[in-house]
């Protein structure tokens, strides 16, 4: 007994085959996208090594430059930041230098009437050396920080965390 198969089945078929196979070509691809992130390393755990050793760092807040790979989706680029580091005991502290506010740069005893704070010069905001924001300043809390580590006596920085200081 034999099996015929209409022309109109034929075409079904075709049409089914061709589909299923189209379907697959624009499904798989933003499946990938969509899980892509599940399956990559996580470099944000990444630390940077900086030119600042640890024996360096005083307790008088210095600027400590780093630069670090950004990767946006399929581009890779070099950005330079920047940490505000100081030693509090035996601990090291690194505040991210961006204000709370509006995100302008902070900058540590710049304002002649506050010698011993952190001073945002976009609308005066204020911050003390714990990173807490001045209470009657525009900054509406504390400054952020860097995760900080010791590579071969050299300070690394990693993440920007809340402050754990206050
Ligand atoms: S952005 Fe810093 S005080 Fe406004």
């Amino acid at each position: 007994m034999s099996q015929k198969v209409t022309r109109r089945q034929f075409l079904n078929y075709s049409l089914m085959g061709v589909g299923s196979f189209m379907a697959a070509g624009m499904i798989l691809p933003m499946g990938r996208m969509a899980l892509d992130p599940l399956f990559q390393e996580d470099a944000e755990g990444d630390m940077v090594t900086t030119s600042v050793t640890i024996d360096e760092i005083t307790e008088e807040p210095m600027q400590v430059d780093f630069t670090f790979e950004q990767e946006d989706a399929w581009y890779t680029s070099e950005v330079t930041d920047f940490a505000w580091v100081f030693r509090d005991g035996d601990e090291i502290i690194a505040f991210s230098p961006v204000c709370k506010h509006l995100g302008c740069t902070v900058t540590w005893a710049a304002d002649d009437n506050n010698p011993e704070r952190f001073f945002c010069p976009c609308h005066n905001g204020l911050y003390e050396k714990n990173g807490n924001n001045v209470p009657g300043t525009p900054p509406t809390g504390p400054l952020d920080q860097f995760e900080v580590g010791e590579s071969d006596g050299y300070l690394t920085i990693g993440q920007v965390v809340p402050n754990q200081l206050v």
